[in-house]
C-alpha cells in the first residue's frame, strides 16, 4: 500500500502529474492538496479505472494535515511559475520566484515534517537550488531531517538532454534510451550535462559551437517553453512527465528493485563517502549537488561519482559553483531569517 500526495495538485504541473500518478499501479492512495480546485480535480481523476483511491483537500478543516497523514511520498509542484511577461533568462527569474515560493515551500515542508516526517519528499517548486535547502532546514528545525529522503527533481533536465541529443543524432526514436547524466543544480549554468558520458555518443564531427549550443539548450530549455507559451507560464506537461518518472523510480526502489540510479539534487550527507567524493571532484564544499544517486527502500543508497569528465565539462562545473553556493545559502538562511 503506497500513499502519494501532491501539494499544488490543481496547477499546471499538478494536474497532469496527478493524472500520471493515478495511472501508476504502484500507488494505492492519492491525496491532492492545493489552495483551490482540488475537489474537482480529485472527482475527475477518481473515475479513472486504476487502483489508486483519490481524494482532494483544501486548507480549511486541517486539509493539509489530512492530505499528508500516512503519506509515503510527497511531490511538491506548489507555487508560482514564471509570471506572464517575465522574459529575463537564466537565474534572475528564479530569484523573483524565490520571494513567493520560499514561504509556500517552508509552510508545506512544516506540514510534512510534523505529519509525515518519514515520507520521501520530491521538490519541484522553483528555484529548486534554494527550495530543497529550505525543506532540509525545516526538517532540521523539527528534528526529523533525513537527507536520504529529500530530493530536488532535476529530471526535466535529464529528459531534455535525451531529447535534444536524439535530435542531433537525427533519430527521435532513440530518445527514450539515451542516458546522459545531468548534474549540478536546476537553473541556467548550474545545469551541467555530462555529454561525454552519453550512452549514445555525439557525432565526432560535431563542432565546438554546436556543442556549446547543445549545452546552452539543455541549460536554458525552460526559456524555450516560456517564450513559446507567450505569457501563459512555463513547462508543465514535460515537467509532469519528468516528475512522474522520478516518482516511479523512487517507488520501484522502495519495492526492492536494485540498481536504480537517477540524477537528483540531494544533501551530500545523504551518503557521506559519496558526498565527500563529489566535493573533491568539484573542488568545493557544497551541501547540495545534483549527482547520479542510487536509490533503495530508504531513499539514497549511494551518491555516485561524477566519473570521467572532460576539460570542457570541468569548466562547466566550475562555472556553476558560485551560483550554486549562493542559491544554497539563500535557501538555508531563509529559515533563520525573520519571517
Ligand atoms: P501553477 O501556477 O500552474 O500551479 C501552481 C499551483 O500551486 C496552483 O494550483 C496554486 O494554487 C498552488 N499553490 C499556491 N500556493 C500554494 C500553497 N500554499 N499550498 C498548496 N498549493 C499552492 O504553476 P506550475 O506551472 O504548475 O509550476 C509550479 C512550480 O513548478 C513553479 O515554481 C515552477 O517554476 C516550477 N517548475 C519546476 C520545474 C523543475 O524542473 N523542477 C519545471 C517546471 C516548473
Ligand atoms: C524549467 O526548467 O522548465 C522550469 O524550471 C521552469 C522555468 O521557468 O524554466
Amino acid at each position: 500500500m503506497v500513499k502519494a500526495v501532491v501539494l499544488g495538485a490543481a496547477g499546471g504541473i499538478g494536474q497532469p502529474l496527478s493524472l500520471l500518478l493515478k495511472t501508476n499501479p504502484l500507488i494505492s492512495e492519492l491525496a491532492l492538496y492545493d489552495i483551490v480546485n482540488t475537489p474537482g480535480v480529485a472527482a475527475d481523476l477518481s473515475h479513472i479505472a486504476t487502483p489508486a483511491k483519490v481524494q482532494g483537500f483544501l486548507p480549511p478543516d486541517d486539509g493539509l494535515k489530512k492530505a499528508l497523514t500516512g503519506a509515503d511520498i510527497v511531490v511538491i509542484p506548489a507555487g508560482v511559475p514564471r509570471k506572464p511577461g517575465m522574459t529575463r533568462l537564466g537565474i534572475a527569474f528564479r530569484d523573483d520566484l524565490f520571494k513567493i515560493n520560499a514561504g509556500i515551500v517552508r509552510d508545506l515542508a512544516t506540514g510534512i515534517a510534523t505529519t509525515a516526517p518519514k515520507a520521501f519528499v520530491l521538490v519541484i517548486s522553483n528555484p529548486v537550488n534554494s527550495t530543497v535547502p529550505i525543506v532540509a532546514e525545516v526538517f532540521k528545525k523539527n528534528g526529523v531531517f533525513d537527507p536520504k529522503r529529500i530530493f530536488g527533481v532535476t529530471t526535466l533536465d535529464v529528459v531534455r538532454a535525451s531529447t535534444f541529443v536524439s535530435e542531433i543524432l537525427g533519430d527521435f526514436s532513440l530518445a527514450p534510451s539515451i542516458k546522459i547524466p545531468v548534474v549540478g543544480g536546476h537553473s541556467g549554468v548550474t545545469i551541467i550535462p555530462l555529454l561525454s558520458q552519453s550512452s549514445h555518443p555525439l557525432p565526432s564531427s560535431l563542432k565546438q559551437d554546436a556543442l556549446d549550443a547543445l549545452v546552452y539548450r539543455i541549460q536554458f530549455g525552460g526559456d524555450e517553453v516560456v517564450k513559446a507559451k507567450d505569457g501563459a507560464g512555463s513547462a508543465t506537461l514535460s515537467m509532469a512527465y519528468a516528475g512522474a518518472e522520478f516518482a516511479e523510480k523512487i517507488l520501484r526502489a522502495v519495492k526492492g528493485e536494485k540498481g536504480i540510479v537517477a540524477p537528483t539534487y540531494v544533501h551530500l550527507s545523504a551518503d557521506k563517502a559519496g558526498g565527500d567524493a563529489i566535493k573533491k571532484e568539484i573542488g568545493k564544499d557544497l551541501d547540495f549537488f545534483s549527482a547520479p544517486v542510487e536509490l533503495g527502500p530508504d531513499g539514497v543508497v549511494k551518491i555516485n561519482s561524477l566519473g570521467k569528465v572532460t576539460e570542457y565539462e570541468q569548466k562547466l562545473i566550475q562555472a556553476a559553483l558560485p551560483d550554486l553556493a549562493t542559491n544554497i545559502e539563500k535557501g538555508s538562511s531563509f529559515i533563520d531569517a525573520p519571517k
